[in-house]
């Protein structure tokens, strides 16, 4: 679905490049992220691909069209959400999404039906400029969704929101991808990288560092460890030990043996430890 190829771009039109060969593809049906920092190259990926940014040097397909001369057809194929949302603030929501609507020359989605899916329910005749951030954003989310895309393109699509309509947020993309739509998901919150993605690229400072999949990532970079909690002499103890060291290995055995379980579990690092692991960076 995206190919990308030694891709640089410089805002500057120097050396100083805020993307540096970045190389990856996207395969048909996947939720791929791109997971970085802050200021690491993201949203400037993104803007390359969906041609919000000319492109400079390297190659980029995306939905089989090049992006060098990109065709207006892409976009009847294509979502994007956006980091800062743009919406028409002397427009009602239902008139944003009316007019986003005609913009396109393939079948378009029922405008109230988008604004129920996203909890905007009953707010269709305000203005848009009368919305909180939240709001805004998830119009903005419901307005990707206009032209029932096959690649969706969608930067921080949680950042900023409330647990609840965040995980309302989640769920939609889960279901959509269910329904085959192909992702490209940026954001720098390792659990939301975590729970949607099939495979994720760590970016930073405009380099991708490693791309593979968080269980993989898990399985490579975790440290193998067991959380146990028992009770010795009625007190309640609990230890982190190895599953791969001999000597933590016959402990576990030692108090499995002797002692009452009471809770547990292997310990997975996080992405976020894993992140810092690979690049010396945080997430931040
Ligand atoms: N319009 C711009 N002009 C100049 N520099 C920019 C512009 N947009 C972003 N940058 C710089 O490019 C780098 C990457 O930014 P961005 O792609 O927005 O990162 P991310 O989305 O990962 O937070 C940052 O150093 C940022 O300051
Ligand atoms: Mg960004």
């Amino acid at each position: 679905m995206i190919s990308v190829k030694n891709l640089y771009h410089s805002y500057n039109n120097d050396k100083n490049y805020q993307v540096k060969n970045v190389s990856f593809e996207v395969n048909e049906g996947e939720i791929f992220g791109f997971l970085g920092p802050s200021g690491a190259g993201k949203s400037t990926t993104q803007n390359i691909l969906t041609g919000l940014l000319r492109i400079q040097k390297g190659e980029a397909i995306v939905a089989g069209y090049n992006v060098r001369d990109m065709s207006k057809e892409m976009f009847n194929k294509i979502g994007m959400s956006f980091e800062q949302s743009n919406v028409y603030s002397k427009l009602t929501a239902k008139e944003n999404l009316d007019f986003y609507r005609k913009l396109f020359d393939v079948p378009t989605r029922d405008s109230i039906e988008l604004l129920k899916l996203v909890g905007l329910e009953g707010k269709e005749n305000i203005k848009a400029g009368n919305f909180s951030k939240g709001m805004k954003h998830r119009l903005t989310f419901a307005r990707s969704m206009i032209n029932n895309p096959k690649l969706w393109f969608l930067d921080e699509p949680t950042t900023g929101l409330d647990p609840s309509i965040a995980a309302n947020i989640k769920s939609i993309i889960k279901e959509k991808n269910r329904e085959g739509v192909t992702v490209f998901l940026t954001t720098h919150n390792m659990f939301i990288a975590d729970e949607l993605c099939d495979r994720v690229a760590f970016i930073v400072d405009g380099e991708i560092k490693l791309i593979d999949s968080p269980k993989n990532l898990k399985l490579q970079y975790g440290d193998k460890l067991v959380e146990v909690e028992y009770v010795k002499e009625g007190e309640i103890i609990t230890e982190k030990l190895s599953t791969v060291l001999e000597k933590d290995k016959k402990s576990l055995q030692n108090i499995i043996s002797r002692y009452e379980i009471r809770t547990m579990h292997t310990k997975e690092a996080t992405l976020e430890e894993i992140f810092i692991k690979v690049t010396g960076r945080g997430l931040i």
